[in-house]
């Protein structure tokens, strides 16, 4: 698989491997079900890259970025075939009392900036332009939290790929040449039951994360228990750690009790983090699952593909020819993906070590 740097030149990805930023908005909206709404979305996307240059240029020091994903029926409604080869509606995931639910979403903006107010003008203007097209399924404004901590308290982010590493894991090559550039993105927006968090003893919270709490530092082997959160994300194939690229941020409404981390995470396929997500749901193996999640419960879950800056420019308002469509449709092998129905799984949790019990739900 060629990495990302012999990428054709000529394509220009979003901003996804940026660095990290103080401030995000993550904007989730679902698109009005008719034809009108759908040429606005097309004219919209092709006018896009001026508008983040637009509100960019005020600040340029402020490093303002966006990138726009699309969910996959969104895609075909949009633009047609061809589509990008793992794109598919996001997977549900049921295991005991665990639930990584998919909820609607047509388009993700992931904003961010150093400085919120950019972030802030930028979701009013892609607002002001989409209008009535669109409903907003989900708004979410995340900071960055003394030393890159996440709402339970430990820094989030160590791990992650950087620098050429972070392309590498983010970008596609050509392994799907005609989208080569673009990215999959997932995201979930926890909420956390920081009471029951909070009433832990610091060192069982270490061993849920994998990690020290003040240094950050990472438990040795022999302290770090197999369900440790850094364990069971950590997916390796032939002997090759297989990463993705984090973004989390905290968010939260103290005077509403709301706490939470918005997980968003990017890759050049969609299979790594869905494997992280069962390890983490399901567990490996089975039952050995991620006791963050007796403390933490994702309110939202979507797939969204992000295509190159090129593609995006280049969309004119012309529906998408459907008689292309579905030809291409009968001429196509089926996917090797598995089908996007929910994965139930029996719950074979023995709970030993579980640390809070059945959740309440
Ligand atoms: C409640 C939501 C979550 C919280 C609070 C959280 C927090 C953390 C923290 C504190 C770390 C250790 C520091 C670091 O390396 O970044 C970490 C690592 C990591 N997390 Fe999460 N995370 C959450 C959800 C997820 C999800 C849903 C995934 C993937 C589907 C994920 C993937 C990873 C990966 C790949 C690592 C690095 C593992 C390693 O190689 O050491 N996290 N997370």
């Amino acid at each position: 698989m060629d990495t990302p740097s012999e990428l054709n030149e000529a394509v220009t990805p979003q901003a996804v491997a940026g660095p990290l930023m103080r401030a995000a908005i993550f904007l989730v909206v679902c698109i009005r079900q008719d034809e009108d709404a759908y040429a606005q979305l097309r004219a919209f996307c092709a006018g896009l890259s001026g508008l983040i240059r637009a509100v960019e240029f005020r600040d340029i020091e402020a490093g303002l970025t966006c990138v726009t994903g699309f969910g996959s029926d969104a895609w075909d409604k949009l633009f047609g075939p061809p589509r990008p080869a793992e794109l598919h509606p996001f997977r549900e995931i049921r295991s005991g009392g665990r639930h990584a639910v998919s909820t609607p979403g047509d388009i993700l903006f992931h904003i961010r900036a150093k400085r919120m107010d950019l972030c802030f003008e930028l979701a009013m203007q892609i607002m002001d332009s989409l209008g009535d097209a669109v409903t907003v399924a989900d708004e979410v404004h995340g900071f960055r939290y003394f030393d890159d901590r996440d709402a339970l308290g430990f820094v989030d982010g160590t791990e992650n790929p950087r620098g050429d590493a972070a392309r590498e894991a983010a970008i596609i090559g050509s392994e799907d040449a005609g989208f080569a550039g673009g990215s999959y993105v997932i995201v979930q927006k926890y909420l956390h039951d920081m009471k029951a968090w909070n009433a832990l003893p610091v060192e069982m919270q270490e061993l849920i994360i994998g990690r020290r709490k003040l240094s950050d530092v990472e438990l040795s082997d022999a302290e770090k228990p197999a369900y440790a959160h850094n364990a069971l994300t950590s997916i390796e194939e032939n002997g090759r750690q297989l990463q993705i690229l984090r973004d989390n941020m905290p968010f939260g409404r103290p005077g509403h009790g709301e706490f939470g981390t918005y997980f968003i995470g990017y890759c050049r396929t969609p299979r790594v983090t869905e494997t992280m997500l069962e390890n983490m749901f399901i567990g490996n193996p089975p039952g050995n699952y991620d006791r963050l999640l007796d403390f933490s419960r994702p309110a939202t879950g979507n797939l969204f593909f992000v295509p190159t800056v090129t593609f995006l420019d280049d969309v004119t308002t012309d529906a998408p020819n459907t008689t292309e469509s579905a030809a291409a449709q009968l001429v196509e092998p089926p996917s090797p993906e598995p089908s996007s129905e929910p994965i139930a799984v029996r719950d074979t949790s023995l709970r030993i070590g579980s640390l809070k019990g059945e959740r309440d739900e």
